[in-house]
């Protein structure tokens, strides 16, 4: 999403691109498509069905450890090269095979977005149901179960939830999202707090908090450590190109860093938050924490319910929930218009609204997957978990072990340090120097093994 139309200052690139206006844009931006559906929806639904607060903390380990560098090198690579997903590794690795990590970020965007937008619709319908008052506080569970089992009003909020972020790609976005998120993204922290300190308050509340905080290790297995994994790099945005992509509109005095940092612990306080808000409420009201997806929409309208002006703050809720996960389409999105503008020199209206139409497609699957193909189960999963386990299980770990790969092998050190430090201007370059040996080594190896023993093909 590039949001505003001054040329860069990149001296090899032609045709003039655009970039971000202000760092601070930048850093909202990226965080922008950071923070979405993975916080509020994902990061509590896989908490309550892994264990708590041991998967917590190995989510926190995934996060510090693997995806601070991955994503510090993705951005960098998007930098470098001022390039969509797939071209920067061709012109920064010329005949290499290396482009077909942007390949498989293309592919990941869509397949993501299939059962994405699903979510994102239940979303918009729930702001929709709050504002009519068809949100009744003891009914949230049988609401819940109508909103996902009816195809044809699925599909419609899907699409139109779809339509939202194509828009806004199309329009090529100008200053207006980027002062749009930066005014709605403290908007929702509050609102969160709020929710927060309400659910807090509810009788049975530590019950919650020690779900989430007090870890009980005999809970990790294999499947939960990639479970983690997946998560860390859905959460970031990571692994399939979204991040390189905003990289390439950043300004060369950008401090890359600095940036990631800022995306990282930002984007986890948010999830840590929406876990404060759901979980004292789970315990409080007597749900299963192992409720899955529909965590989030059957206890935030009971949480709100008996506060005064509950159904103003539960419209509030979904409305920025909504607003977040558009935030993260739009990345999504940009990341195939970027590529297909850019190679094959379509508009940006012409390849948004192919690329709109793809993930469109694939989104029925994933809608009628919660009700009439419940039953479909290719490889034991029905599609919507089907698209959900391939994206973030293993295209996008796959995909940030090429990105750890390129930035530890293809760029020397001293190439890597430079870049990063803005050619000696940030005074990083002994932390950059232990990064690099993080991507060059460390990364791709844990990643690796991690994937192979969530996947069965190795035993640990
Ligand atoms: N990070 C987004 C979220 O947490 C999802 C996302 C994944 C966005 C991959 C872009 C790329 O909701």
């Amino acid at each position: 999403m590039p949001p505003h139309d001054q040329p860069s200052t990149s001296s090899k690139n032609p045709v003039p691109r655009e970039a971000f206006a202000t760092s601070l844009g930048a850093v909202v931006v990226a965080l922008g498509s950071a923070v979405g559906l993975g916080n509020i929806w994902k990061f509590p639904a896989l908490v309550g069905q892994n264990g708590g607060a041991a998967f917590v903390l190995l989510y926190l380990v995934c996060v510090a450890g693997v995806g601070l560098p991955v994503l510090i090198a993705e951005l960098q690579i998007g930098r470098r090269a001022r390039a969509n997903a797939v071209s920067a590794f061709r012109k920064l690795a010329p005949g290499k095979g290396w482009r077909l990590i942007g390949i498989s970020g293309v592919i990941a965007a869509v397949i993501i977005m299939a059962f994405y937008t699903d979510v994102a619709g239940w979303v918009y319908s729930y702001a929709f149901k709050a504002l009519t008052g068809g949100l009744a506080a003891d009914q949230t569970g049988a609401i819940f179960d109508q909103t996902i089992g009816s195809p044809v009003s699925s599909l419609i909020w899907q699409y139109l939830a779809l339509a939202v972020p194509t828009i806004v790609v199309i329009m090529g976005v100008g200053k207006g999202i980027e002062r749009v998120i930066k005014r709605l993204m403290p908007l929702l922290l509050t609102l969160l707090i709020i929710c927060g300190i309400r659910a807090l308050s509810l009788p049975g509340a530590s019950e919650g908090l020690a779900f989430l905080f007090r870890p009980d290790l005999s809970k990790i297995s294999a499947t939960v450590v990639l479970t983690a994994l997946g998560l860390a790099f859905f959460k970031l945005s990571l692994g399939m190109g979204a991040m390189l992509t905003y990289g390439s509109y950043m300004s060369d005095a950008q401090s890359i860093p600095g940036t990631a940092a800022k995306v990282v612990i930002a984007d986890t306080l948010v999830s840590l938050l929406a876990g404060i808000a759901i979980f004292p409420a789970v315990f409080a009201f007597g749900y299963a924490p192992t409720e899955g997806p529909g965590l989030l929409f059957v206890t935030i309208p009971s949480v709100f319910a008996e506060m005064p002006f509950g159904a103003v703050f539960t419209f509030l809720f979904f409305v920025l929930t909504a607003v977040a996960a558009t935030g993260a389409m739009i990345s999504l999105v940009e990341v195939p218009v970027a590529f297909i503008h850019e190679t094959l020199g379509w508009s940006r209206r012409k390849a948004g609204l192919w690329t709109a139409a793809v993930m469109a497609l694939l989104g029925v699957p994933a809608a009628l997957s919660t009700s009439v193909w419940s039953s479909i189960k290719p490889f034991g999963l029905t599609f919507f978990d089907l698209f959900d386990f391939v994206s973030s299980n293993i295209l996008l770990p796959v995909g940030g072990i090429g990105i750890a790969l390129f930035a530890g092998w293809v760029w020397s050190k001293d190439l890597f340090v430079k870049s990063v430090s803005n050619e000696g201007s940030l005074h990083n370059q002994g932390l950059m120097s232990a990064i690099h040996g993080l991507l060059r080594f460390a990364t791709p190896v844990a990643v690796t093994i991690v994937l192979l023993n969530g996947l069965g093909f190795i035993k640990i």
